[in-house]
């Protein structure tokens, strides 16, 4: 049997998940001979670690009783009985970390994985890169703050994964790199990345008014708690970045020219979430609907796309094809066309749910097996 040691960085509803699904496949990855190994697990302000990380780990009870407790809005450090564990704080917290890694990283292949949703965990996560842990990420922000973090994070390249940042489970980001790493040069990316703005997007071809598609999607639970941050746009050119910094483009935030669906006067700034929602909204259906007209007679519709090609990445409303995998697009699925030099004219494309729980965190697991797969080539050769 081969044993993989978990670390978890952030246990809301992505990690709880994990957890679930590292439990419900013991049987399946025995047959494959892994067994994972959870270690610690870290909300905001404390981690959890046994007491012995080369020899223990925590129960498939444990785990659960953690779960129940984050799921509930308690504190990891509210858990009364934490059995043979230890409680670290704040800055203790990111000191046990390190050495944990330190302990483990060259000599088993410490997963670390990052399912918050900080940029505080940057830091962390150089330095157990650079101490031999392969890092797997559902956050995207580590990968979309300064290119040196960038860097520094994929330096190792084969000790990283990030699928689940771009299109949740969907592979995206692995067939890209396949692509790449087999010569064959990406000209053109465009995707709707958004299931919020994927919904959005496609219930306005059947004439509603833009206000009451937002409101709906909202009442679905397909939005932020405040629908502006999704119409930013300001997620998908996250994902955006990873992606153009995939193929190499050494870019930041900045340099991506985002439309945001609202205009300034109707931001955070300048009103609340309830009057965004009671009155602010309605004052974009007019323009949206003029625009989705537009569109239509031309035989089009108005997707809200990313777009990498030529030097430019740009987030925003794009006319396409009413007969293109983007332009049937129903529903809050995310669809990514890929165009390369084998996929010119007819593109890769990878379509499917690109947000939830289960299929972020299912992606996150493919990543932690995938990467020890690796490790134990390295340690091998
Ligand atoms: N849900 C999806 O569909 C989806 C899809 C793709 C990617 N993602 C990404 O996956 C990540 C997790 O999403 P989520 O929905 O699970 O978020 P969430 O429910 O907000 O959970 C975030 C967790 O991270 C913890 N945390 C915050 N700062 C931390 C730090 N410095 N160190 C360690 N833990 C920290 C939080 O602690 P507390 O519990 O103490 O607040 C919380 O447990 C996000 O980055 C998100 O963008 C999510
Ligand atoms: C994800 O998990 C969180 C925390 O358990 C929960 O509040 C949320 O409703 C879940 N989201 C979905 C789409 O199931
Ligand atoms: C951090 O650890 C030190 C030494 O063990 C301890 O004195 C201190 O109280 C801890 N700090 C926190 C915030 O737990």
């Amino acid at each position: 049997m081969k044993t993989i040691p978990v670390l978890l960085l952030g246990c809301g509803g992505v990690g709880q998940q994990l957890l679930h699904h590292v439990v419900n496949c013991r049987s399946l990855h025995s047959k494959q001979g892994l067994v994972l190994r959870v270690i610690g697990v870290a909300d905001s302000r404390s981690l959890l670690v046994v007491d012995d990380a080369t020899t223990m780990e925590m129960d498939d009870a444990f785990l659960m009783a953690i779960c129940r407790a984050k799921s509930s809005g308690s504190p990891l450090s509210s858990l009364l009985d934490i059995g043979q564990c230890q409680l670290f704080k704040d800055f203790n917290a990111t000191i046990k970390v390190i050495a944990v890694a330190g302990l483990l990283g060259r000599s088993t292949g410490l997963a670390v994985v990052d399912c918050s949703a900080s940029s505080e965990t940057i830091d962390t996560l150089k330095q157990v890169s650079g101490l031999g842990c392969c890092v797997v990420l559902a956050n995207k922000k580590p990968l979309t703050c300064g290119i040196e973090d960038f860097d520094k994070l994929t330096l190792h390249y084969r000790g990283i994964r990030f699928e689940s940042t771009v299109g949740a489970g969907l592979p995206v980001i692995a067939s890209v790199t396949r692509l790449l790493m087999s010569g064959d040069p990406i000209l053109h990316i465009i995707g709707s990345l958004s299931g919020t703005l994927g919904y959005v997007m496609s219930e306005l071809e059947d004439g509603k008014p833009f206000s009451q598609v937002v409101q709906a999607a909202k009442y679905l639970g397909y939005t932020e708690p405040d629908p502006r941050d999704d119409l930013s746009g300001m997620d998908v050119a996250r994902k955006a970045l990873i992606l153009a910094r995939l193929l190499g483009w050494r870019i930041d935030m900045d340099d991506i020219k985002v439309e945001s669906l609202y205009p300034e006067e109707l931001g955070h700034g300048s009103m609340s979430t309830e009057d965004f929602l009671g009155s602010g909204l309605s004052q974009l259906d007019k323009n949206i609907e003029e625009r989705v007209k537009a569109a239509s007679l031309k035989g089009n519709v108005l997707r809200y796309v990313c777009v990498i090609e030529d030097h430019r990445c740009q987030v925003g409303l794009q006319e396409l094809p009413k007969n293109s995998p983007l332009g049937r697009l129903r529903g809050s699925d995310n669809v990514v066309e890929i165009y390369s030099r084998c996929y010119k004219s007819s593109p890769l494309v990878i379509q499917g749910a690109g947000a939830g729980n289960d299929t972020t965190a299912a992606g996150v697991l493919a990543d932690i097996i995938d990467l020890q797969d690796l490790f134990n080539c390295r340690n091998s050769s």
